[in-house]
């Protein structure tokens, strides 16, 4: 596992964004896993410049999403889908019906195994990861198990305290979420793991100080991919105490 530390946030983004690019430049049809939230969110911006400045073409790249809330219509304001073709796909070349987020409504199972039969379409060339305060990756959250392919999940209180500031009030965040399987992200062919904030400054340390993979910090598993990028902007790797 590789650890890059940027001077800030934007650098951590563009970085990431690069490494994307890159992967897209190469493989034209390339097939992204692609992540929600504010940190991975930031990467976008720079997926659509490259995109403008005609650094890379989407037209023949296909996507597939980490997770999507449980009981959210993809119209929601805080579904997945919804952040997705706000943050990049409505600003980019890509074909929409070549980008999957799962359905949040609807029967689960069909839902997951509609989730799991994507998934088994085409290997994912790169997957972007957000972590959350409790150490989750995708919908990942700690516990004595984690589960390997596409599942529902039942929100941790820390998860849905920390994505309560997207919705106007506790009550209105999904207690459940669909969410790719740890095995789903081990599979990707390369990691990219985006971080910042002080909240992050315990699962962030767990990820990258010390030697130990475990079910409490799903983000430790990482360490265990043969091709893996955490990338943070210094003012966390100082509250994480990580030197280079
Ligand atoms: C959600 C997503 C995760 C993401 C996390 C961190 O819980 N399911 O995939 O990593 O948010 O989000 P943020 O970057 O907004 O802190």
């Amino acid at each position: 596992m590789k650890v890059i530390v940027t001077g800030n946030f934007e650098q951590t983004c563009e970085t990431a964004a690069n490494l994307i690019s890159g992967v897209i430049a190469n493989k034209p049809d390339a097939r992204l896993g692609l992540a929600t939230g504010s940190s991975a969110g930031g990467v976008y911006p720079y997926l659509i410049k490259a995109n403008k400045e005609k650094k890379i073409d989407f037209s023949k790249v296909s996507t597939i999403n980490l997770d999507e809330y449980a009981g959210l219509p993809p119209d929601h304001t805080q579904s997945y889908r919804y952040f997705m073709d706000t943050n990049l796909f409505d600003h980019v070349n890509i074909d929409k019906s070549n980008t999957f987020v799962a359905s949040g409504i609807g029967d689960p199972e069909k839902i997951i195994g509609e989730f799991r039969a994507q998934l088994k379409k085409a290997p994912i060339d790169i997957q972007l990861l957000g972590i959350g305060v409790d150490g989750h990756i995708g919908f990942n959250e700690p516990g004595n198990v984690l589960y390997c392919d596409a599942h529902a999940e039942e929100l941790t209180n820390s998860t849905i305290e920390a994505n309560s500031r997207f919705f106007n009030n506790r009550d209105e965040v999904p207690i459940k979420a669909y969410t790719m399987g740890m095995g789903d992200i081990m599979r990707a062919k390369r990691l990219v793991l985006v971080a910042t904030g002080a909240q992050k400054a315990e699962a962030v340390r767990g990820l990258i100080i010390g030697d130990e993979v475990t079910t409490r910090n799903p983000s430790t598993f990482i360490k265990l991919h043969p091709d893996a990028v955490v990338i943070i902007d210094k003012e966390l790797a100082d509250l994480v105490g990580y030197k280079n």
